[in-house]
């Protein structure tokens, strides 16, 4: 069996630019790797594939992004093969960090290499969107502006921000269509701006979904007043929530019933997956 390393992501800003005709929005969003993530190992076999994870409440049949990318692969191919997957997961649930859409990634690029390259990279970045507007930002090199409703990635220099970061995460959590569903347009200030203020080492959080979710969830209000409170220089929520970023040389003090994890930031070489920091 194979180990592969799937982290999570975070959205350093993110602006929700306008809704499509299709399902989706338009977005601009810089997102960046972490160091928080599962691990995958996989193997081949002939009769079926099977899936087991750590976490107990994980659907194992297609539900699960892991065998839908696998199917998708063996589609795209032309190739009979069947995968032996187990996941360890590490990264909280519905939690805007991606890690579902990170685990697909992960398995399309260790599928690649199992079966001998059959696929480049942006064949495997567009099996990638079918499965989720997330997928394509992992095979960037891991510090991406990504526009179109996720998928349209344009690698970035790697950011060091030279400061620590904490994940927060309550308990409860956040459907992704619910929150698209209840946002609300607003002019706001050009992605462009954001993401000349992040190259030149400037943290400007900004999330244009945060409104809504905490509407929805307005503990996340008095979370995040509470981080701010509690010193940290800026706090903001990734993706659709219910995760907060936090900034600031202090360490979160909260009770046991929230997720709290560091994190540094990481990045890829081209032809190379990503690697777990903690084993380096
Ligand atoms: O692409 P994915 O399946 O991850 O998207 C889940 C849902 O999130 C979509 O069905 C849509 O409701 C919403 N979404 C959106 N605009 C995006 C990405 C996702 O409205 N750019």
């Amino acid at each position: 069996m194979i180990s592969y390393f799937s982290p999570a992501k975070v959205n350093l800003f993110l602006r929700v630019l306008g809704k499509r005709e299709d399902r989706y929005h338009e977005l601009a969003s810089l997102f960046q790797a972490v160091s928080l993530g599962d691990t995958l190992w996989f193997s081949l076999n002939d009769t079926k594939d099977v899936l087991t994870a750590t976490d107990p409440h994980l659907p194992l049949d297609e539900r699960n992004l892991i065998l839908k990318a696998a199917s998708l692969f063996r589609k795209k191919s032309g190739l009979s093969f069947f995968i032996t997957c187990h996941l360890k997961k590490n990264i909280p649930h519905s939690a805007g960090l991606g890690g579902g859409s990170s685990n697909a990634a992960t398995t399309l690029f260790a599928l690649n290499e199992l079966l001998g390259l059959p696929l480049t990279l942006s064949e495997l970045a567009d099996l990638g969107a079918q499965v989720g507007s997330d997928v394509p930002f992992f095979f960037s090199t891991g510090t991406a502006f990504c526009q179109g409703r996720g998928e349209i990635v344009e690698n970035m220099p790697s950011l060091d921000l030279h400061k620590k970061i904490w994940i927060v995460k309550p308990k409860e959590g956040l459907s992704t269509p619910l929150i698209f569903s209840r946002f609300k347009l607003e002019q706001g200030q050009s992605p462009r701006l954001f993401l000349n203020d992040f190259l030149s080492g400037k943290i400007s959080f900004h999330n244009d979904l945060e409104k809504v979710a905490f509407s929805l969830l307005p503990q996340l209000v008095a979370l995040k007043e509470n981080l701010l409170q509690q010193g940290f220089e800026a706090v903001s929520m990734t993706g659709s929530g219910t995760a907060l970023m936090c900034v600031g040389s202090c360490k979160p003090e909260l009770s046991d019933d929230f997720f709290i994890a560091p994190i540094e930031f990481v990045n890829r070489e081209k032809e190379n997956w990503y690697t777990d920091p903690s084993f380096c």
